[in-house]
């Protein structure tokens, strides 16, 4: 509990709904994943990074802040169904976990640097003094601010405890990870982690 004990510096907000109690099915395991570059899926996922930097923490919990429309929008019930809401003030960090119903796949999305977080931008800045290496990955360099911002924050285990649970409800779907900025850098720690989890 020592790293990831949630002192009294950091907030976490881990809104996190019950699975719908009407019981889905778990979805075949699809083996064909394309990698073909989609434009509108592009566009839905900057959408999604866009969104996790609103403030208006209900509004965005509950789906209907001013950047939780177009392409994200609910259409006949599929549409995005938030499961966590994660919140680190101590660090300026932002994310949210959910399940994208028309895309069936989980989205995790990480906020970038904040203008105002002078934390922010000292992680930012860290990274030509001390690259450090990926663990078991030989001679892998990340950026360490970043990946501290990741490893050694309340982000890491949040969101692969609710990815974990959002794949109890429903089944070994897609995880798609998105970020802007430094929230691109921690999606790229993010997924290549995920990568390792077995569903
Ligand atoms: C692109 O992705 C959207 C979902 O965002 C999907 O509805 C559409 O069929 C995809 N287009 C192609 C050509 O795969
Ligand atoms: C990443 O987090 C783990 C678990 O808390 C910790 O043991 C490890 O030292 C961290 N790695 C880095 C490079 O900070």
């Amino acid at each position: 509990m020592e790293r990831w004990s949630l002192g009294a510096k950091v907030v976490a907000l881990a809104l996190l709904l019950s699975a719908a109690s009407h019981g889905r099915e778990l979805p075949v395991k699809s083996s064909d994943r394309s990698f073909i570059y989609n434009h509108t899926l592009a566009k839905t996922l900057v959408e999604y990074a866009s969104a996790v930097y609103m403030t208006d923490l209900t509004a965005l919990f509950t789906w209907t802040c001013s950047r939780c429309n177009d392409l994200t929008q609910v259409r006949d019930h599929q549409g995005f169904e938030m499961r966590s809401l994660i919140v680190d003030v101590e660090n300026c960090l932002q994310a949210f976990v959910g399940v994208d119903h028309s895309l069936n796949s989980i989205i995790v999305a990480i906020r970038g640097t904040q203008e105002n977080s002078v934390q922010n931008w000292i992680k930012d800045l860290i990274w030509k003094q001390l690259d450090l290496s990926y663990p078991n990955m030989p001679n892998a360099k990340v950026h360490s601010g970043f990946f501290s911002s990741y490893n050694n924050t309340i982000l890491r285990l949040a969101i692969t405890s609710a990815v974990h649970k959002a794949r109890k409800s429903y089944g070994d779907i897609n995880v798609i990870v998105t970020g802007h900025s430094m929230g691109g850098a921690m999606a790229s720690f993010c997924a290549l982690d995920l990568a390792n989890i077995s569903p």
